[in-house]
């Protein structure tokens, strides 16, 4: 059989790791070819590979970013006459040019869609669920949230040393697209006084309040972590110096801004993400050896399952308002703004 893979969407730590776990299972277990499919459904449109061997798969395990490259390629977009164009009938015959047996996606919500599009022209596909912002729904959790948590909890705990100095409110805006699941996680983790959650939205007037009361408990100076998909009511976003404007006007105390942006993404995985990366690659692969596709791989309650595509597409899982470490926080002091 011949396995073809690609990473679509934005990178993350453990991609690497994934095309590994399906690259060496593929080839030491099962006999299988594996050809890496370039730059997402963009590499897959224009018949742009390479050749995965052990030595391609080599020092993958601990490698930031995607050895393939990636991109945000939607090759079922509408033109503008309302059809999907040339681009499914050019995926199916290259599928076939390519001699592949299956495709083997990696990515988040709109890689997961754009796999159940391919999986209805008759191909054989398999999901691999990629994303720092953990809103992929179906699994747990998808490999790259945890290195982001990681990576967002560090900088928030550096944010302590210089708010407590400077006697500030210091606002960090993390990633997660239009979920707080980053937010929540890193800011639980961190130490945050006000954790803003886009699902929750927030009133200004609540999070001064409890700015102040800190003040008054003395402790002049507070963490603020929001998500960078905050609204109004569920219009525009919100930008972190808006908020933290909102904030020093509404306090007087002074305000810093920080946005941690693509440092979220970048570098190595964790220890948890590249053994997640490592299962979920490996059973993708035997999900194809038993001929088993049109599946997401997914991780429930500790276990490796698959759910189908069709269960998948379209959905988005957004953190619960009675998540347990919202009703913790709560009972501790912290502030969610409403
Ligand atoms: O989905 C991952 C993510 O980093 C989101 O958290 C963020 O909103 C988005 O990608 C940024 O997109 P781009 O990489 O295209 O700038």
């Amino acid at each position: 059989m011949r396995i073809g893979i690609l990473s679509s969407g934005g990178d993350c730590p453990g991609i690497n790791a994934t095309i590994r776990g399906v690259g060496k299972t593929a080839l030491t277990h099962f006999g299988m070819d594996v050809i890496g499919i370039k730059s997402g459904f963009q590499g897959l449109l224009n018949k742009e590979y390479i050749l995965l061997d052990d030595e391609s798969l080599s020092g993958l395990l601990n490698l930031g970013g995607t050895i393939l490259g990636t991109s945000r390629e939607k090759p079922f977009k509408k033109l503008r006459d309302g059809s999907e164009g040339e681009n499914p009938q050019i995926i199916i015959d290259n599928y076939k040019k390519l001699g592949l047996d299956c495709l083997v996606c990696i990515g988040g919500n709109g890689t997961q869609k754009t796999a159940y599009k391919v999986s209805q022209l008759g191909l054989n596909v398999i999901s691999i669920p990629k994303t720092i912002d953990n809103d992929v729904w179906g699994t747990d959790t998808a490999f790259g949230f945890h290195t982001a948590v990681d990576i967002a909890t560090e900088a928030i705990d550096r944010l302590h040393s210089t708010a407590s100095s400077h006697k500030r409110v210091m606002v960090i805006e993390l990633m997660g697209h239009k979920t707080g699941w980053l937010a929540l996680y890193a800011g639980m983790a961190g130490g945050a006084d006000v954790i803003l959650l886009p699902e929750l939205g927030f009133n200004i007037e609540k999070v001064n309040k409890a700015i102040q009361n800190r003040v008054l408990k003395g402790k002049p100076y507070s963490i603020v972590v929001m998500g960078e998909g905050l609204t109004i009511d569920n219009q525009k976003r919100l930008s972190a110096s808006y908020i933290s404007q909102l904030i020093e006007e509404g306090t007087g105390i002074e305000t810093r801004t920080t946005i941690l942006g693509y440092v979220q993404r970048g570098g190595s995985p964790s220890a948890f993400d590249r053994n997640l990366a490592t299962r979920l690659g490996g059973h993708a692969t035997e999900m194809i050896s038993k001929g088993k596709f049109g599946q997401m791989i997914c991780l429930v309650n500790d276990e490796i399952q698959s759910i189908p595509l069709s269960e998948v597409y379209g959905k988005l899982k957004s953190v619960n308002p009675d998540h347990d470490l919202i009703i913790q926080g709560k009972r501790m002091g912290i502030s969610f703004g409403v």
